[in-house]
């Protein structure tokens, strides 16, 4: 297959590629700025902002009471305002939006509001939030087989506590939209947005307006990773109420810190697990508890637990499974969705969980994950009632022990362990198998608008976002297939409520998935007439009905009739005459999902159209008297069926990865007593760099495994490969395991920094 670079490569790499920062607007420009709570819980008891409104190149100061339409922004539940009326419920709400002729005079001006708080008491961490009992939303429970009865008979028995932390996304582009006033009241949106119908539907309630009057354009984010699936919305609100107000251009882009203290994170869980197994590892029971940080609104807290909870089992059969989540209502800002969307956290518990049997029964603990694996005849019902199709945990597993050579390397980690007594080595292997589909059954569809123009060029629009992950690449190589034109004949537009209405935000990984077969579906619909017209043609020129449309191919810039290849017809000819015949060559399409449904209060159901899967085996080095750690080698092989483009599927696996590798090594978050986030720039906050990629980095696509009943039988790959990560935070865990011999569990969370490395060292050495 000849190699497609991402559509906006170019761009990217010259600096041409537009973002919302790039827009140029021609004059009136105003700088939007936030003004937001210093203190985690309080009341407001006054405020004054006639001194701030007095400053030379302020436009305007709003309150919540300027708020034209209702003063909420809650995504799905309605717990969460646009602006603070009487209280306060973490630092960074906003209260005040100002605009001004630039950001600094806004700045400035901020100082000079008065306000005054009688401070609350804030509840600032997961513990303190569970003794206080509040949770966000009502808690939910999955649960197979007899839990009790397991229990009752187990041969052995473990029990623990694991704390994961949370994780800033780091977008390189900060949240930022800009609102242009349009005629009468309505408003054009540029947001950095992964979901602009859910944009333009909040702009309009909080301006009193319609989703008519309201247009949300998004060319391309500088990076979502989930935190603009819903936090976007809140820059384009607070623009748009400064646009309306103030009748002129408005642009609102937070600054690096601000969004890194302001915005939510990945949610920080507290799990508490429990599990029995037989003298081979063999697992008969599993319990667990996840508690998750909601912050101070809902967000997507309860889809984040129940994603959390539906990979609580990870790739292992569990006959007795009992999941209980809570989310709990701390007073933080409120946590959204980050790649991974709650697996992360549910998976990495069951790792621990296997990790820990190994080192109980004393074995290696990739012979514990292979002996509970889901299987391929039985064994392959999930604690949900899904049962497991087109298993490739087995295939994947037979691979790449094979291709990591990881028995052999067991041996040599053991020995040079045993020989060095300050270096040690670790080695893991981890499996994934991540659930497709958004877990909100409804929100599984997707839409397109296509247009074949009459010379024979083509564009595309769709209904799904561009982050970088070469979405808009995938939709232009499937256009080109489905018309057998070539690619560069093919445009994707930029995503526009006016093209594609009612979309769903571009996450849960089926962005290519859905409005892939939301593209060929409007291309079929195309074809269907168009072909129809080419076949009369050839019965014209030939005298006879021998060609049937279906005969038709597209291919190689041609149409041509497969039964008689010499009747044939350029792709742009053929447009060209049918433009003159008067047919349409313009149509939308249409996906939904087929048969996924799930019914939360049974926590039972088919959430998931299928299941992605991967491996990874990771090599690390310790430095056991710094806690520094060095991946030395990483090997993965990621099922993506048959991959639309390898290279992006490839990049895709090695950014999941390392992202993931941020996380759970050295990426951790610190708060102060009073909620401050004390690590809010990059010098404090350690995202993965150059150096943090494996020294040794073999990254491989599951070849020969087709997926059926997905467009061009791909697979999603955007978040999956993240979680692969863990396998990095095992080999840690192991090297550390090592200091006595795995006798003793070492004492280990997420995030293992060099910090927390040294404590469970020096734990153990104890
Ligand atoms: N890749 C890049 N470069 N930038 C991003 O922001 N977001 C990830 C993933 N890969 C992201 C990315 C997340 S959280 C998701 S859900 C998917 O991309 C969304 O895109 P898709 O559905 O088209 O895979
Ligand atoms: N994944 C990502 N985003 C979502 C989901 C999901 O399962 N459900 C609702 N938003
Ligand atoms: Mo991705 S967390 O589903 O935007």
């Amino acid at each position: 297959m000849k190699t497609i670079y991402h559509e906006s490569a170019k761009y990217h790499v010259t600096g041409e590629a537009t973002y919302i920062d790039d827009i140029k607007v021609e004059s009136q420009l105003l700088h939007g700025y936030v003004y937001t709570s210093p203190v985690a819980h309080a009341k407001i008891k006054n405020y004054d902002f006639s001194e701030a409104a007095k400053v030379a190149g302020i436009h305007a100061i709003l309150s919540y009471k300027d708020i034209p339409g209702h003063n909420q922004m809650g995504p799905v539940f309605k717990d969460e305002v646009i602006l603070a009326v009487d209280e306060v419920t973490f630092i960074g709400q906003s209260i005040f939006l100002i605009a001004a002729e630039n950001e600094e005079i806004a700045r400035q001006a901020s100082k000079l509001i008065k306000i005054e708080f009688e401070e609350l008491p804030a509840i600032l961490t997961i513990e303190k939030a569970i003794e206080n009992g509040q949770t966000i939303q009502p808690s939910r429970k999955i649960e197979t087989g007899d839990i009790n009865e397991a229990f009752k008979n187990a041969t052995n028995i473990i029990e623990g506590e694991l704390k994961v932390g949370g994780q800033e996304h780091w977008y390189l582009e900060t949240q930022i939209c800009l609102c242009i006033p349009e005629e009468g009241r309505d408003m054009k949106v540029f947001s950095s947005t992964q979901n602009p119908s859910e944009t333009q539907l909040l702009v309009a309630e909080a301006l009193g307006l319609q989703k008519m009057n309201v247009e949300v354009d998004m060319r391309r984010m500088g990076g979502g990773f989930g935190g603009k699936e819903t936090q976007g919305n809140h820059v384009a609100i607070w623009a748009a109420l400064l646009a309306n107000y103030t009748k002129r251009p408005v642009k609102i882009r937070l600054f690096r810190d601000d969004d890194q203290k302001n915005t939510g994170k990945r949610h920080r869980f507290l799990i508490k697990y429990k599990a029995a197994f037989d003298n081979n590892g063999l697992i008969s029971a599993v319990d667990v508890e996840q508690n998750s940080d909601a912050g101070a609104t809902t967000d997507l807290s309860m889809s984040i637990l129940e994603r959390a909870m539906l990979h609580a089992e990870n790739s292992y059969y569990i006959p007795n499974m009992r999941i209980i989540g809570h989310a709990w209502k701390t007073n933080l800002p409120s946590n959204t969705a980050f790649r991974g969307f709650g697996g992360p956290q549910g998976i990495a518990c069951m790792e621990t969980i296997i990790d820990r049997i190994a080192r109980t029964l004393k074995k290696d603990s990739a012979e514990i994950r292979n002996t509970n694996f889901y299987a391929l005849f039985d064994r392959n019902v999930t604690p949900y009632g899904q049962k497991i199709e087109n298993n490739r945990l087995p295939k994947i597993w037979e691979q790449i022990i094979e291709t990591s050579d990881y028995f052999e390397r067991r041996k040599q980690t053991d020995f040079f362990n045993n020989n060095n007594e300050f270096y040690k080595k670790g080695l893991a292997l981890t499996p994934i198998k991540f659930g497709i589909s958004f877990t909100t059954s409804f929100l599984n569809q997707a839409g397109a608008l296509v247009h074949i123009y009459n010379e024979g060029s083509v564009l595309v629009n769709h209904g799904g976002t561009e982050m970088g992950q070469g979405l808009h690449t995938k939709m232009r190589q499937i256009a080109a297939k489905e018309l057998g034109i070539d690619y560069e004949n093919i445009k994707v537009n930029s995503t526009n409520t006016t093209k594609v209405p009612n979309t769903s935000p571009t996450a849960a990984s089926s962005g290519a998935d859905m409005n892939g077969m939301a593209v060929k579906d409007a291309i079929d619909k195309i074809k269907h007439k168009l072909s129809a017209f080419i076949a009369c043609k050839f019965a014209a020129t030939y005298r006879d009905n021998t060609t049937e449309p279906e005969f038709l191919v597209y291919d190689r810039n041609l149409i041509y009739d497969w039964k008689n290849p010499e009747r044939k017809i350029t792709f742009n000819e053929a447009v060209k005459a049918a433009y003159l015949g008067r047919i349409n060559l313009s149509s939308n399409g249409f996906y939904a999902t087929p048969g996924v449904h799930f019914n939360r209060e049974k926590g039972y159901g088919k959430p998931f159209y299928y299941f992605a899967y991967g491996m990874a085996v990771s090599e690390i080095l310790l430095d056991t008297l710094t806690g520094y750690s060095k991946i030395l080698r990483t090997d993965i092989l990621h099922d993506v069926g048959e991959s639309l483009n390898i290279d992006i599927d490839r990049g895709q696996a090695e950014g999941a990865f390392i992202q993931g590798v941020g996380w759970c090594t050295t990426e951790e978050l610190k708060y102060d007593s009073k909620g401050n986030l004390l690590n809010h720039s990059p010098d404090t906050y350690k995202i993965p760099g150059v150096n943090d990629i494996p020294e040794i980095f073999n990254v491989e696509l599951l070849k020969g495994y087709p997926q059926p009943g997905t467009i061009h039988r791909s697979k999603a790959v955007g978040e999956p490969p993240f979680m692969l990560s863990l396998s990095v935070w095992l080999a840690i865990k192991d090297a550390i395991s090592s200091i006595t011999n795995h006798q003793i569990e070492p004492d280990f969370q997420i995030p293992a920094t060099n910090e927390n490395i040294l404590l469970a060292i020096d734990k153990l050495k104890k």
